[in-house]
Formats: structure tokens, sequence, C-alpha cells
């Protein structure tokens, strides 16, 4: 699967046996757990605002203060100012609202025996969840236009720390498409009452203008959102249903959930969607026996130091002990972690209620080219014995 997203980077990186390692042009590639922590939390040797880190990839795209690019005291002051967004209660309401009927339906269509490729399902879901952010009504996230948005992270190369002029112009206006919506919903909202975030009214870019974020603060969370929350649930929970088949643990969970929540973080250690994180090197330092100086860039090879714990196993669960990891750690911790679960569990809940009455099986697989992130293109689902009668 990441031979197919990417067929000379993960080769390339797949090899590497050493918990540090130097590569002309790319950078340091950190590939031990322990090592990629330690950098994640030592915010005064690295950053994620200097050379070779994502700050010089998305400041040109997304502006200067989208808490991906920025570090200190303001990063925490906007997470802070961000945080009531991604309350449980917040998210749970948000997740149900948008996809809550989708996945209903999707119990529904298996259990008849419909042929459901979940990729577009999933693509479906996060076009919901990105429309309710940009503050429309459901549903106006068209393929084309997510099929943009899913380009621009095809952007990301590992070997070209910036995008080209072309690919700022293009990001842009995509993003200038999305905002335009945002932009209205955030101007025309009254600032609602303190604690009333729970209104349904009220669009998510209002609800910032609410908690005290500028305009242009706000237009670039929405962009942050779109573009961190929207390919890694497109790639997982594919690729978790796929895994859930093939080792027999679908069977399994549809009929006792015990261990699903460790198979949801099983799945996401050894898939690991967002698989790389950048830093770039603030003043002299060790990366284990690595000296690093300042202007180094860091390529945290998370996909490998999860991997590094062995294969999918929901019992021993050896994804406890990484303490998410695949969401990051310390102050860039994935802040749409509690949206990501709460998705996944809403999806992953609604094909285990089909398989636990109509047994369902993989009947079509195609993975994803060329992609930053690996995925399937489709993963075809259906009960064999429907599957069968149709052919
Ligand atoms: C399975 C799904 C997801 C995974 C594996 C994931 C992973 C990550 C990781 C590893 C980081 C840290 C990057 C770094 O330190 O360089 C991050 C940051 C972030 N994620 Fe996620 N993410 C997921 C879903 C989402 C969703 C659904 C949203 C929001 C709607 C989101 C919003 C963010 C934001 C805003 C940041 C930046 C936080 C900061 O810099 O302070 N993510 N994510």
């Amino acid at each position: 699967m990441q031979r197919t997203a990417h067929p000379l980077a993960y080769p390339l990186l797949a090899r590497i046996t050493r918990p540090t390692l130097r590569v002309p042009r790319i950078g340091v590639i950190v590939s031990d757990a322990a090592l990629l922590r330690a950098v994640l939390l030592d915010t005064e040797s690295f950053t994620k605002t200097g050379p070779g880190s994502s700050a010089e990839l998305w400041t040109p795209v997304l502006g200067p203060s989208v808490l991906l690019n920025m570090e200190g005291a303001d990063h925490a002051a906007l997470r802070r100012r961000l945080a009531p967004l991604f309350a449980p209660a917040f998210v749970g309401a948000l997740t149900e609202e948008t996809i809550g009927e989708g996945a209903d339906r999707l119990t529904g269509r298996l259990v008849a025996g419909e042929p459901v490729d979940l990729v577009a399902e999933v693509r479906e879901y996060a076009g919901q969840v990105i429309s309710r952010l940009v503050g429309l009504d459901r549903g106006v996230m068209g393929e084309e236009l997510f099929a943009r948005v899913s380009a621009i992270t095809g952007f990301v190369s590992l070997a070209r720390p910036r995008f080209t002029p072309a690919q700022i112009a293009e990001a842009r206006e995509v993003l200038d498409e999305l905002t335009r919506h945002a932009r209205r919903a955030y101007r025309e909202a009254e600032a609602p009452a303190e604690g009333d975030l729970a209104a349904a009214h009220e669009t998510l870019p209002g609800r910032m203008r609410g908690l005290g974020l500028s305009e242009e603060e706000a237009m670039g969370a929405v962009g942050a959102f779109v573009l961190t929350g929207t390919e890694t649930l497109v790639s997982y929970l594919p690729r978790l249903v796929a895994i859930l088949a093939d080792t027999g643990w679908l069977d399994v969970l549809a009929h006792d959930r015990t261990l699903l929540d460790a198979a949801i973080g099983e799945g996401l250690r050894v898939t690991t969607p967002s698989p790389v994180m950048l830093r770039s090197v603030e003043r002299a330092a060790h990366v284990g026996e690595e000296a690093v100086h300042p202007g180094d860039r860091l390529v945290l090879a998370t996909f490998l130091a999860n991997r590094g714990a062995g294969r999918f196993d929901p019992i021993g669960n050896p994804a406890a002990s990484l303490k998410q990891l695949w969401f990051g750690a310390g102050a860039h911790f994935c802040l749409g972690a509690p949206l990501a679960m709460a998705q996944i569990q809403r999806t992953i809940g609604a094909v285990l209620d089909a398989h636990a009455v109509a047994p369902l099986t993989i009947t079509g697989r195609r993975a994803q080219r060329g992609a930053l992130i690996p995925a399937y293109r489709s993963l075809t689902l259906a009960t064999p014995t429907v599957a069968r009668t149709r052919r």
C-alpha cells in the first residue's frame, strides 16, 4: 500500500534500520519512537517555523498564523481559544449532525446487500464535515472541490520543502473558494453568548468569532482543518476496515466490542495516516547520537517508529505504550484528534453493526497511486451471498 502511494519515498525510508540517518537534500531521518517523541517535546531546540519545516510549506498557502506554522505563546493562545471546538460534547454533536444519518444508512445499505465503496463513502462524510466547518449546509462540498483539496496535499514531497509558485496559486484558489463561504458565515454571525457553543443554528466560523478569533485567524483555522482533517480519515478508515477483514477481527468485533478501542489504536499505529512530521533545528543539539545544527531539517518518520512495535495486534496492544504517537506529541499534538476519533468510532460502528447481521467481505480493492498519504482508491464491501447472485 505505501509502496503504491509513493514508489520512491517509501521503499527508501522503509529500508532504514538506524534510529537516525542523515540523507543529503532530505535531512536527518528519525525513525525511533523515543527519539521522535523527545524531538517533539523539545520546542527550545526544534521548531515548526524554521528552514525545511512545515511553515515553509504552508505559510505561503495558509498565511502566517494557522497553528501548524506557529510556535511559542501565540501558538498556545490560539490553541486555547480553539479548544472548545474540540471538546467531547461538541465533537460528538458535530459528528452526529454531519455523518450520523449517513452512517445509519450505510448499515442499512450493507445489510440490504448493496455493495458499498467505503472510500467514496468516507469521502462523502469528510465532505459533509468540511461543509460544516466552512459554514455551509450539508452537501455543498462536491467531488470536484474535494479532489482539488486532495491535490494540495498531493503537492507535498519530501525532497522539495517548498511548493512551486503554480502550486501555491492553485492551493490559494481552492482555499479562497472554501473560505469565501466561511468569511460570509463569520461576518454574518452575531457573537454568541458565552457557553452557548451547542446552539444548533450557529455556524462554525460564527463560533470561532464567538471564541474571540479574528477573521484571519478563523479563516486560517478553517484552512488548517480542511487540509489536515480530510485526507487522514479518507486514508485511515478504509485501511482499518481492510485490516480488520483480512485478520478476522471484523468478525470478532462485530459480536464483541470489548477490544474495539484497542483495534482502532492498533490500526492507527500500523497505518499512521500522517506518516511524517517535519521540524527545523533551531539550536545545536543531539538526536540520539546524531549531532544536529541550526538550519538542519528533521524528517520524523512516525510510520517507521510506529511499525517498529510489530504487527497489528489488538490483544497485545503495543499501541498502548506509544501514547498516540500517530497524533504527534507535545505542543502540536493533533488538535482534531477528538473529532477524528468520534468520526472513526461512528463509521466503524456502522460497518460492525452491518457485519453482525449480514457478514461482509471485501469484494474489490485498489490502492491510490502517487498520494502523500497511502490510501485505497476504492474498497468495496458486500455480503458474499449478494455479491455471488449479482455476478
Ligand atoms: C486519523 C486522523 C488524523 C491523524 C492521524 C492526525 C495526525 C496529526 C499529527 C501527527 C499532527 C502533529 C503534526 C506535527 O506535530 O508536526 C496533527 C496536527 C493537527 N491536526 Fe491532526 N490528524 C488527524 C485528523 C485531524 C482532524 C480530523 C483535524 C481537524 C479537523 C485535525 C487537525 C489538526 C490540526 C489543526 C493540527 C495542528 C495542531 C498544531 O500545530 O497545534 N487533524 N495531526
